[in-house]
């Protein structure tokens, strides 16, 4: 056991929450979220509200700006953003360099790194046109960077951005187009894919806008700060788990669909089994995006002809789950990822590129939270303490003489 004494340092006292499940890292006006009733809200809209009647582009302006733009605002600002689409010739020789087998993630985190070598003129945190530009670069520039490292584990060519369309549209495009043939835009595929990105534009203080913030608390650049947030992102406990939904719903449907036993194996908590797209560390109820999703995923299935197969399985494992008294006892509910990889998978995405949908819904997020962290005079580099368990002082003993 740990002496309480060594909570006491000489600064004073130490508190010690392992995974901050109590500590609060910030004060932020962006997001407010009530895991026990459900709602989750950007700047005070409700989600459901933004969902509904809103679009990507402009709920970044919210997140970022905290107001909804006039119409002349929006104009500006789409308009702004669709001027920035292309990426440097150089940088895209980047993408020759990784194997052909490479994640997309990480693709995307070296990409998006490396804008900071290819932007200079707009690095410096305390400048605020600087700012302005790199978060247009940003917001421009992701989704073409991640429909490259789509065409890349493809093996296909990379096209250039269309800055007549919008950023959904010339996403979808640069992901599925091809040089030869003019590629229809589904206009159902761009809403389905707008209101998802929606749906995972800002979560208040989770891991990989943690890592924005305590990366950039150091005065790191903007691209340099989402940089990290990708990475952390990429694990299977985060935006991770989508991918690992559709895996662990394949698994169960080639054992022969047998529910009963999944479930009772999560439950026996073998090792590596869990049941991924349920739980949260803030939800104790059904997380709300997930609600959202479920309500249409019929729908955008039925219009874009998903795996129903799949989709039933689900839909059978959460009824399963929810009726447990091990998911009861314990307030696991479906949250977000647990359909919406099979959406993505509908659309024709690899389950490796989830995560980079989520990444490129999340980004207005960081944006948001970043500047918000700069502009805030309370600021401190990040710098956790620890509690000391090691060794007391012991005398070196020479290589020999062990
Ligand atoms: N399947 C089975 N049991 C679970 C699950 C799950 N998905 N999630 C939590 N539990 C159990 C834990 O084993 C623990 O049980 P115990 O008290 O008997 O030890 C209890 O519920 C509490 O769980 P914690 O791990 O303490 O919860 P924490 O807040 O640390 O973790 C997390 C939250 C990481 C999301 C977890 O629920 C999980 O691993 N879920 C699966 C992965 C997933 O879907 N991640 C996506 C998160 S949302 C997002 O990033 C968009």
């Amino acid at each position: 056991g740990l002496n309480i004494s060594k909570l006491l340092s000489t600064t004073g006292m130490v508190t010690l929450d392992p995974g901050y499940t109590n500590t609060g890292s910030t004060t932020s006006a962006i997001t407010y979220i009530d895991g026990d009733a459900g709602i989750l809200r950007y700047r005070g809209y409700p989600i459901e509200q933004l969902a509904e009647s809103s679009s990507f582009l402009e709920v970044s302006y919210l997140l970022i700006y905290g107001e909804l733009p006039t119409a002349e605002q929006l104009d500006a600002w789409v308009s702004r953003i669709s001027r920035h689409t292309l990426l440097h010739e150089d940088l895209k020789r980047f993408f020759d360099g990784f194997p052909r087998d490479a994640h997309p993630m990480p693709v995307l985190s070296s990409a998006v790194s490396a804008l900071s070598t290819f932007y200079q003129d707009s690095l410096d945190p305390f400048v605020a046109e600087q700012v302005e530009l790199s978060t247009v670069r940003l917001l421009a520039k992701l989704p073409t960077i991640a429909a490259y490292s789509h065409r890349k584990t493809m093996g296909q060519p990379l096209l250039y951005p269309d800055n007549s369309l919008g950023l959904v549209e010339n996403f979808l495009r640069m992901s599925f187009g091809f040089p030869v043939e003019p590629y229809e835009i589904d206009p159902k595929l761009v809403k389905a894919l707008d209101l998802l990105l929606i749906l995972h534009a800002d979560h208040e203080q989770n891991c990989s806008t943690s890592t924005v913030r305590l990366v950039g608390s150091a005065h790191a650049n903007l691209f340099v700060s989402v940089a990290a947030g990708i990475n952390a992102l990429f694990g299977p406990l985060h935006g991770g788990a989508n991918e690992a939904v559709l895996q662990m719903l394949g698994g169960i449907r080639d054992s022969g669909g047998d529910i009963a036993t999944f479930v009772r194996r999560v439950k026996d908590k073998e090792p590596g089994v869990k049941l991924m797209g349920f739980g949260h560390r803030v939800y104790k109820n059904y997380d709300p995006r997930a609600a959202i999703v479920k309500r249409t995923a019929d729908s955008i299935l039925a219009d874009l002809g998903g795996d129903d197969q799949l989709l039933d399985l689900a839909k059978q494992l959460e009824e399963v789950a929810l009726s447990d008294d091990y998911f009861i006892e314990r307030k696991l509910y479906p949250n977000v990822d647990f359909y919406t990889g099979l959406i993505y998978k509908a659309m024709g995405f690899p389950s490796r590129m989830f995560t980079v949908l989520f990444a490129l819904g999340r980004l207005p997020g960081w944006i948001a939270q970043w500047r918000e962290m700069i502009n805030d005079p309370a600021t401190k580099i990040g710098r956790p303490r620890q509690v000391y368990t090691g060794h007391g002082e012991r005398a070196f003993v020479p290589v020999g003489e062990r």
